[in-house]
This record gives C-alpha cells, sequence and structure tokens, in this order.
C-alpha cells in the first residue's frame, strides 16, 4: 500500500477540505441547533463530485476511487458529522445502483444523485424491530402486472424526506436470504408516505426519518439486480459503507483532538498553560496514537476496496475501532475542556453528541465484531 497520495487524491482532499472549512464549519453549529438541512449545500457538495466520488465520469462522478472517498469524508466530518453522514449515504446508494444496476438505472438514476438533481440518496434497511438482523424485515413486495407493489414501514432512514432516490429492501418470497430483494424507489412516488422525524441526540442537522409504503406500485424495471439478490447487495453495499463511517469517525476525532490542542493552550490554571500537565499531554498523545491507527485501518481497507481485493473483515476492523476511537477521544475532549466543554460555546459537546451514533449506525460494535470474527475463521479454515 502506498501512503503517498497520488494527485487525484490530494485534489479531492484538497477541494473537500476547502469546501468544509469555508461553507460547512462556519455554520455547523448553527445547523445542529436548527436541525438545518440544506438541500443547497447538497447540490453544491455534488457541483463539486463529491457526491459520487467513486462513480465514474460518464455519470457524473469524480472517478477518484475509495481512497480519495476516504479523504473526503475525513475533512467533512471534521467541519460537521451531520453533513458527512448525508453525504455517505448518497455515495453508498450512487455506488450500489452504479454496480448492480442496468445501464438505464445508471443513467437514469445514478446522474441524478451525483448531479444534486436528487439532493440525497437514501438507503432503506432497516425496520422498527429489525435493525441488527435485516433478515426479519417485513415489508414485502409483489409483483403485479409491469410494477412491483411495496408495503410496510422502514426506520431511521438517513435523509428519507428529501431524497430523490432511494434504495429499499422488502421480502420477496423465497427461502433464506433469498427471500429479499433491492429496489429504486424514486421520492414523491404516490403511496411512499414520510413518517416521524426523530429528535436525535447528535447528527442533528442530518434527516432521519421513518418511511412507510402502502400499496406504493413502482415500474418492475425498478428492481436492482435479480430477484433475492437483496441481502447480498445490501451486505456489500454496508461492506463499502462501513468505510465511509470509519472515515467519518477518525475526521470527528481529528476535530476533537485539534480544539483539544488549542484550548489546552490558550486556557490557564495554577499559573499555567492547561497544556503544560503532562496528565492532559498524555490524553492528547494517546488521542493522535490512536487517531492514527484508525486512519491506516480506514486507509487499508480502502486500499484493498480500490484494488477489488476481499475486504470485508478490514472493513469492520476499521470501523469497529475507529467508532470505538472516536467515543473516546470526544470524550477526551470533553475532559480536557472541563466546563467549557459541557456548553455549546464551544464545539467539543457536538463532536461528543455526534460521535456516539458512529458505534451503532452501519452495524453495532457487536455486529462488526460477528463479521470480523466470521471472517477470521474463514481465512483459518
Ligand atoms: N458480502 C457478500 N455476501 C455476504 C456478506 C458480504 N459482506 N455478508 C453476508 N453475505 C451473504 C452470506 O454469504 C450468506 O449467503 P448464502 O445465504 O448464500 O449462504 C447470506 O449473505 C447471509 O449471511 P449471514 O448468514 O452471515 O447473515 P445473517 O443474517 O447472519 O447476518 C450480519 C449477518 C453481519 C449480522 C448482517 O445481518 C448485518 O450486517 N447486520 C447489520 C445491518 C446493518 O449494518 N445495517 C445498517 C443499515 S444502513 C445504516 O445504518 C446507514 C446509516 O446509519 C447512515
Ligand atoms: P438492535 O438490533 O435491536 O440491537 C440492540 C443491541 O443488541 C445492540 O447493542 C446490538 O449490538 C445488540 N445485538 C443485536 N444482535 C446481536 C448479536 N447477534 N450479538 C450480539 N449483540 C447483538 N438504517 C438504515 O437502514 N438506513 C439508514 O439510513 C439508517 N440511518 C440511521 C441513522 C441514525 C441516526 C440511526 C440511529 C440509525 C440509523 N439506521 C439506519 C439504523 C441503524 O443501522 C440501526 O439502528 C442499527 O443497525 C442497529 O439496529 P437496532 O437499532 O435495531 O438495534
Amino acid at each position: 500500500m502506498n501512503l503517498e497520495l497520488s494527485e487525484t487524491q490530494t485534489l479531492i482532499r484538497d477541494t473537500a477540505r476547502k469546501f468544509a472549512r469555508e461553507r460547512v464549519a462556519p455554520h455547523a453549529t448553527r445547523f445542529d441547533r436548527e436541525e438545518h438541512f440544506s438541500p443547497e449545500l447538497y447540490r453544491e457538495l455534488a457541483s463539486l463530485g463529491l457526491m459520487g466520488v467513486n462513480i465514474p465520469a460518464k455519470y457524473g462522478g469524480a472517478e477518484a476511487g475509495v481512497l480519495s472517498y476516504s479523504l473526503a469524508m475525513m475533512e467533512m466530518a471534521a467541519a460537521c458529522a451531520s453533513t458527512s453522514v448525508t453525504m455517505a449515504v448518497t455515495n453508498m446508494c450512487a455506488e450500489l445502483i452504479h454496480t448492480y444496476g442496468t445501464d438505464a438505472h445508471r443513467e437514469k438514476f445514478v446522474t441524478r444523485l451525483t448531479s444534486g438533481d436528487a439532493v440525497a440518496g437514501s438507503f432503506a434497511l432497516s425496520e422498527s424491530h429489525a435493525g441488527s438482523d435485516p433478515r426479519a424485515m417485513r415489508t414485502t413486495a409483489v409483483r403485479r402486472g409491469d410494477t412491483w407493489v411495496l408495503n410496510g414501514s422502514k426506520q431511521w432512514i438517513t435523509s428519507g424526506a428529501y431524497a430523490g432516490v432511494m434504495v429499499v429492501w422488502a421480502q420477496t418470497g423465497g427461502q433464506g436470504s433469498k427471500g429479499i430483494s433491492a429496489f429504486i424507489v424514486e421520492g414523491g412516488t404516490p403511496g411512499l408516505h414520510v413518517g416521524k422525524h426523530e429528535d436525535k441526540m447528535g447528527l442533528r442537522a442530518s434527516n432521519t426519518v421513518a418511511l412507510t409504503f402502502e400499496d406504493c406500485a413502482i415500474p418492475a424495471d425498478n428492481l436492482l439486480g435479480k430477484e433475492g439478490d437483496g441481502f447480498k447487495l445490501a451486505m456489500i453495499a454496508l461492506d463499502g459503507g462501513r468505510i465511509g463511517i470509519a472515515s467519518q469517525a477518525c475526521g470527528v476525532a481529528r476535530a476533537a483532538l485539534e480544539a483539544s490542542v488549542r484550548y489546552s493552550k490558550d486556557r490557564k490554571a495554577f499559573g499555567q498553560a492547561i497544556g503544560e500537565f503532562q496528565g492532559l499531554r498524555f490524553m492528547m498523545a494517546n488521542m493522535a496514537t490512536e487517531l492514527q491507527a484508525a486512519e491506516l485501518l480506514t486507509f487499508r481497507a480502502a486500499y484493498l476496496k480500490e484494488q477489488g481485493k476481499p475486504f470485508t473483515r478490514e472493513a469492520s476492523m476499521a470501523k469497529l475501532f475507529a467508532s470505538e476511537m472516536s467515543n473516546r477521544a470526544v470524550d477526551k475532549a470533553v475532559q480536557i475542556h472541563g466546563g467549557y466543554g459541557y456548553i455549546d460555546e464551544f464545539p467539543v459537546e457536538r463532536y461528543f453528541r455526534d460521535a456516539r451514533v458512529q458505534t451503532i449506525y452501519e452495524g453495532t460494535s457487536e455486529v462488526q465484531r460477528l463479521v470480523i470474527a466470521r471472517e477470521t475463521f474463514k481465512l483459518l479454515d
């Protein structure tokens, strides 16, 4: 693995960094307080190629690869985790449709995601009783003439109230994991209802809603991949998605570390900067070391994916380690800020709230350990 960034990777990282610092970071506190979701902001992100970083230029993407995507996610998350999760799910949907869809799907749906016309993408897998265990989903899709008719409800769907393009999973009959299929559903389709907006602890500027499908008829052509392949497609997409969330965790942890170093240089106690106390310096030394370990795990998973090599295990390792690391980092950052870490005058209380979900979504830490154990046992069979 080459640790020197290519010209393309540097360009994407710098583009994302500039946008994140100039257009996102100055507003992140307000976005969080007001739960503000800005379609315009996401259209701007799309215009920079950041809604399809690993999608060919032919379909409006940046064609810059997985490592570039990870770097861009780190930059966006360091400014605003809410913006980065919207970006992550949109990239994940665009890649899934690009890889497993038909040419017509790519022309019609991938370009809507990469251009910003769709605002965002949604990945509608989880249900109220089926998060870690999506095979237990109850949403159904029944073939009627030249349509599929969807009935059921999805829970916690990121960007669900805004997404012009969604991938939705449903039971279509068939044995075991072969009973689930994936469908492309356009926002605004009759029979698709946007439900309750979740009042979240963190990521308050991202949109998280329930979706209900009531006799929601979509064209038969909107089946993604083959009937019965849906569960596998979800797992494959989540392998890539977990690189995105690992990157998000690294970005938030980096912001927490940088804020801590800055604050500890300024804040005085007992006649000296608190950053001179060895107790705090050791905290920041640990944060910096663990952050770098998480970045390297994440880059390795991204590299393997980019090379077309198996990366399921490495993506789960990166997501597990990075998300737990970022929770340790934001906790220390609040501690280093003392009372100021607990109020919203400084951004670390937002980082603390935003990081918490990282060990839960796109597979909990327990699910990542199941995957890592399964893949490790396979390797040693
Ligand atoms: N790649 C390809 N195929 C895979 C695969 C992978 N990574 N993982 C599993 N499969 C295949 C298996 O080979 C198996 O195939 P066969 O039936 O042909 O043998 C089939 O899928 C079923 O596999 P398992 O028996 O391992 O499946 P399981 O039901 O035991 O579940 C699990 C395994 C890892 C726990 C899985 O259910 C899982 O990942 N759960 C977590 C779900 C999740 O991450 N949800 C996130 C929602 S999106 C989100 O959260 C977005 C956001 O926050 C922003
Ligand atoms: P459960 O599955 O009920 O788990 C509860 C606890 O039991 C956890 O600690 C879990 O690790 C543990 N557990 C479960 N099974 C096992 C096991 N076999 N071994 C050991 N421990 C186990 N979903 C989407 O589809 N699309 C989205 O866009 C999306 N966005 C989200 C955004 C936010 C802000 C949030 C909070 C969630 C989002 N989700 C989304 C849902 C998310 O993926 C699920 O919450 C997550 O997968 C966990 O599922 P659950 O909440 O049902 O927890």
